[in-house]
């Protein structure tokens, strides 16, 4: 058996835009700058942050929105540099560590790689980087 991808690319979801349409990476990458963590539909179409490394490239890893508390998507704030959660007050580093409850775990994450100026998600079951834990959401 071998499961079919949407994105027909070999595996992996390709990440969409809000209108559903496949982000480019050179559009993107013209469009935001170093630091940026921006959302995008990822695996499952959860909300999931792509992170801005530099003027040529993004992260190869992706931040999973959706808070570990209750699951309310979290917003990206630049002026402090942590994503704080509008629904209890959790907050997570930049790459999404938890640093504040009640949030009991950091968000998770997905691999992304470049392909054909598209974005692919895979899923992330290795050690988690931030806490050297296993992936809890694995
Ligand atoms: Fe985020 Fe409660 S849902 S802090």
């Amino acid at each position: 058996f071998i499961p079919t991808s949407a994105s027909g690319s070999g595996g992996g979801t390709t990440a969409k835009d809000e209108l559903g349409n496949n982000v480019s990476v050179a559009k993107f990458l013209e469009s935001h700058n170093v630091g940026d963590r921006t959302l995008v539909q990822g695996l499952k179409g959860d909300p999931t942050y792509i992170v801005v490394e530099s003027k040529e490239a993004i992260a190869d890893y992706g931040i999973n929105a959706i808070c570990t508390h209750l699951g309310c998507v979290v917003p990206w704030n630049v002026a402090e540099n942590k994503f704080k959660c509008p629904c209890h007050g959790s907050q997570y580093d930049p790459t999404g560590k938890v640093v504040r409850g009640p949030a009991p775990k950091s968000l998770p994450l997905a691999h992304t790689k470049v392909d054909d100026d598209k974005i692919v998600l895979t899923p992330w079951t290795e050690t988690d980087f931030r806490t050297g834990e296993e992936a809890w959401w694995a």
